[in-house]
């Protein structure tokens, strides 16, 4: 019988209506939208505006938007995974209260953690199910609201994060597209240049923490910065040499939206001209979980049928991976 591999057969989207400009951030803390521009490639960023709207909130109407544009009945899904930093809520997972909102009473779910790798890992997760031929429908969402961990008076991470959420379908393709082999990596020792220390069971969340901003992000951003161009950029390049792959074979580059200059120095590794990198991030800046789903939403439209995509992402942990996937349909 032949290998069944996992597709990407939808996508959809929801980004907050509230556009936070670097106009706006001058006016907010010491910086410059010439800054930002040039060591991030970053011109705006969606916050999500309200009282009792979380991360749930955008995972939703993504969700929603793909099963309006699929025609498909939430009562088919039989698993539903919500990669995120963000969840509403410690213990209940988000991905469980997202199912139940949007009909998909028949499935399970449960949410995946890997600071801006979720999405990445959540695709290598996904693909698993499908591939051991149980699950045929599972649901990918990729949704953080970073807005609600950003401390808007600390210009080193205020003008980085913004907030939105992608989704996915994965079934099982009978021609062998979809995923075809990742390399995912991880190293204990990034945890301390990337963190919300205050947060978890080993620093919960007291008024003595809060009165220190330890619950915000914190980010040494030089360390990540390097640790980034060169994982990312190696791990690139692995699953290349590991599938006999040269840049005339790659349709596209879809990597992670942290930094215009960490992308573009990944791009160069693999010889990849710019017109095959995804770009996004000067609309949006880094959604941690949903900047990937996000580039496949806004370039749905340009993807064709056996489009060979890398995708590559790092972030905090470090957690870090490249996966060779082949796309599925036209639009
Ligand atoms: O998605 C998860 C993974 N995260 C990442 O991949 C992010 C990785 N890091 C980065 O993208 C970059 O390190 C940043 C964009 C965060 C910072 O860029 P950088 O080129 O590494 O700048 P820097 O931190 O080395 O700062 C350079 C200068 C400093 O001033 P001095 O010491 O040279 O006088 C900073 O104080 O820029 C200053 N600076 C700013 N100036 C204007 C820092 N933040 C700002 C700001 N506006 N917002």
């Amino acid at each position: 019988m032949a290998k069944i591999t996992a597709a990407i057969t939808a996508v959809g989207k929801y980004i907050p209506d509230y556009i936070l400009t670097n106009a706006m951030l001058e006016k907010m803390v010491d910086t410059n939208d010439e800054w930002i521009t040039t060591r991030t490639g970053i011109k705006e960023r969606r916050i999500l505006k309200g009282e009792g709207k979380g991360t749930s909130y955008m995972a939703i109407k993504a969700a929603k938007e793909l099963l309006e544009k699929k025609k498909l009945d939430p009562k088919e899904i039989e698993l539903v995974i919500v990669a995120t930093a963000t969840p509403d809520m410690q213990a209940a997972a988000t991905s469980v209260y997202v199912a139940t909102q949007i009909g998909a009473v028949n499935a399970f779910g449960f949410d995946l953690e890997a600071a801006c790798s979720s999405f990445l890992y959540g695709m290598s997760v996904a693909a698993k199910y499908i591939e051991s031929g149980r699950y045929k429908k599972v649901l990918l969402i990729g949704a953080d609201k970073c807005s609600s961990m950003i401390d808007y008076t600390d210009r080193a991470t205020c003008i980085i994060f913004g907030d939105g959420a992608g989704a996915v379908l994965f079934e099982p393709s009978e021609e062998g597209l979809g995923l075809q082999d990742e390399y995912l990596k991880s190293d204990g020792v990034g945890r301390e240049y990337l963190q919300v220390k205050a947060s978890g069971s080993l620093y919960p969340v007291t008024k003595e923490a809060i009165d220190k901003k330890e619950n915000f992000v914190y980010q040494d951003g030089k360390t990540v910065f390097k640790n980034a161009v060169f994982n990312m950029a190696d791990v690139a390049v692995k699953i290349l040499e590991r599938n006999n792959l040269t840049n005339d074979d790659i349709n596209w580059l879809a990597a992670h939206q942290a930094n215009k200059r960490i992308i573009e120095a990944t791009a160069r590794r693999i010889n990849l001209e710019s017109s095959k990198v995804m770009m996004n991030i000067q609309k949006y800046g880094n959604t941690t979980s949903a900047t990937i789903p996000l580039l496949l939403a806004d370039y749905e439209q340009q993807l064709k049928k056996g489009d060979n995509i890398i995708f590559a992402s790092f972030g905090g942990g470090f957690t870090w991976g490249s996966i060779y996937f082949k796309w599925a349909y036209n639009s």
